[in-house]
């Protein structure tokens, strides 16, 4: 016991950190064989493996505590296994002391499971900032399952080498702090549109419905809704914007300086999530990781805001002449999301990247960063932080998970846990197309009468619609469309949908009307850029194991034989 012990603590328990805390309590002192099994105190927590034969002494004195009382979670890697606190003779913490600890507590405690950890000396390491602050006072478990991240081995060291004691059994509801006496870190989440098409709650994950797909701007109730966490609670009242120069100076901005001081300006940009369609890659070609979008992870809006190159000028930065080693702007999000781009698309002045207060005329609704979010056109979505809060011009890309990790596409070859530095994260994006509704005009109907004589026809047809985009404001100068599996191919008609801004930021909706005898057993729509940029037409070609910037040809069957096989597709009008 005393053996497992040394090794499930881990290396880092700091005797006198232990003794020191044992004096404010008012649960047991550790007892002199506990302080026996503390290792030599050391300056920063260092994880030490055992050795194989420790090791296997820890494996096998694990199955005897499992099987003598049968606590343990079996998810939980062997090292880590829960000693019943009875057992280990650790100091025993109430809850009620844990949250003492809080955020504004000199000392910040965390629990894990059934584990009290002291994470004050860990804070200024952190790599995700200061958000591990919200988890002080309380559980960071529920943190955790949003930050996947930590979900490693090393983590995993790391925090046992702040461990101080476990939780009073009288806290604990099956070994865990029932979730009633956490706070809830999605309390602040807003009510949101029943028709959109959600994939998660928590953190919230929707798509935009087919039918909604239609409109050239999006109802903003219905536009995609994509979280890594939770929705910060903010205020326009008080909301402020720091924008941290080169040289570390500091500039802060109200909501109420950037409306005043800075011309509004509106834009036209479709937000489009790297996920889009990944569905369609994992069905068309091998499963992926991430959120199974379908094509509903695209919206577009107007967006009405300052831009980011005025307030940086004000600022003092030298938006004409930037600093060589200054390349890129980092963002912040209130809740701890970060992202960054290019400094040259920062202060392009045909960059149009806002600092966005509304959507659609109207305040910024919370799900799309009231009050304010960064709005970069032409890039992939995850770099319009929203709720943003701070903007750094640094020599160095944002160290956020969504930066340096997950928005990154790899060969078709690598799989697993790739060196994520070798690929450059997504930036621009390349040409996108979709079919969103299909369905017959009847010569039966009036409506459609009318509608098939504006077209020329006099027979039953089919009109088939969708969307076409592509990054970077790269204008779409042509969508082909096929109906006999790519043999031939037609132009579709390009909507003449009318948008502000200085490129093409947002997408073109395109049509195509064909006489219903004609049609085969699918349609494939490819769109075509400026740059002469098309659509790959398989899958497998572009698979990468994170279903990033999936834009093969998009096929959809209107056969009811086919429908289940091919890519996905919500027939609203019953072609089927
Ligand atoms: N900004 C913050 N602060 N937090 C987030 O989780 N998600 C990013 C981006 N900005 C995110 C964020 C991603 S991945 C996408 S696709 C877009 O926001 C989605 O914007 P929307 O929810 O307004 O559609």
């Amino acid at each position: 016991m005393r053996l497992f012990q040394t090794v499930v603590r881990g290396t880092a328990l700091p005797r006198q950190r232990v003794a020191d805390r044992v004096r404010h309590l008012r649960t047991p002192v550790p007892s002199p064989r506990h302080r026996n099994t503390l290792p030599p105190l050391q300056a920063a927590p260092i994880y030490r493996r055992p050795t194989t034969s420790l090791a296997l002494k820890v494996i096998a004195t694990t199955i005897v505590l499992v099987a003598s009382v049968g606590a343990i979670s079996f998810a939980a890697p062997v090292i880590h296994a829960e000693v019943p606190p009875s057992e280990s003779h650790s100091p025993i913490f109430r809850f009620t002391d844990v949250q003492k600890h809080d955020r504004d507590a000199s000392e910040k405690w965390v629990t894990k499971g059934s584990k009290v950890y002291d994470i004050t000396e860990w804070i200024p390491s952190h790599p995700g900032g200061e958000v591990i602050l919200r988890a002080a006072g309380g559980a960071i478990d529920r943190y955790w399952d949003i930050f996947t991240i930590h979900k490693k081995q090393d983590v995993y060291d790391i925090l046992e080498g702040y461990y101080i004691g476990d939780v009073d059994p009288r806290d604990l509801v099956e070994g865990k702090v029932p979730s009633d006496m956490i706070d809830d870190p999605f309390e602040n989440d807003p009510k949101r549109d029943k028709r959109l098409v959600m994939h998660s709650e928590r953190p919230y994950n929707a798509e935009t419905p087919a039918e909604e797909l239609g409109t050239f701007l999006t109802p903003t109730g219905t536009f995609y809704v994509r979280h890594h966490m939770w929705v910060p609670k903010l205020d326009a009242a008080t909301h402020k914007l720091v924008i941290e120069l080169p040289d570390g100076e500091e500039k802060e901005y109200s909501m109420e300086e950037l409306i005043d001081k800075f011309e509004a300006v509106k834009i036209t940009a479709t937000l489009q999530c790297s996920g889009n369609r990944r569905s369609h890659m994992t069905s068309e070609a091998r499963s992926t990781d991430g959120i199974q979008w379908q094509s509903g992870a695209i919206s577009n809006s107007e967006w009405t805001g300052v831009r980011l190159r005025d307030v940086l000028e004000d600022a003092g930065f030298p938006v004409n002449d930037t600093p060589d080693d200054i390349k890129h702007a980092q963002f912040m999000g209130a809740e701890a999301y970060g992202a960054s781009i290019p400094v040259d698309k920062a202060v392009d002045k045909r960059g149009d990247v806002i600092l966005a207060y509304a959507m659609n005329d109207r305040p910024l609704p919370a799900d799309h960063g009231y009050p304010l979010r960064l709005v970069v056109p032409g890039n992939v979505a995850a770099r319009s932080v929203k709720w943003v809060n701070r903007v750094t011009l640094s020599d160095e890309e944002s160290p956020s998970q969504w930066q340096q990790r997950d928005y990154k596409c790899f060969g078709s070859n690598v799989s697993g846990d790739p060196d994520w530095t070798s690929a450059p994260a997504i930036q621009e994006m390349p040409v996108q197309s979709a079919i969103t509704s299909l369905r017959v005009m009847s010569r039966d109907s009036e409506r459609d009468r009318s509608l098939l004589e504006g077209y020329g026809l006099d027979e039953d047809s089919i009109i088939v619609e969708g969307y076409s985009f592509s990054g970077g404001g790269r204008r779409i100068i042509r969508v082909d469309v096929s109906s006999d599996d790519g043999h031939t191919w037609h132009q579709a008609h390009l909507l003449p949908d009318e948008s502000h801004g200085t490129k093409a930021w947002a997408w073109k909706r395109w049509r195509w009307v064909l006489p219903r005898h004609q049609a085969g057993k699918s349609f494939i729509v490819k769109a075509v850029d400026e740059a002469y940029n098309t659509q790959p037409a398989e899958y497998e070609p572009t698979w990468n194991f994170r279903g990033n910037l999936t834009s093969a040809w998009h096929r959809v069957a209107h056969h009811k034989r086919f429908a289940k096989r091919l890519a996905y597709f919500q027939c609203t009008y019953g072609v089927f």
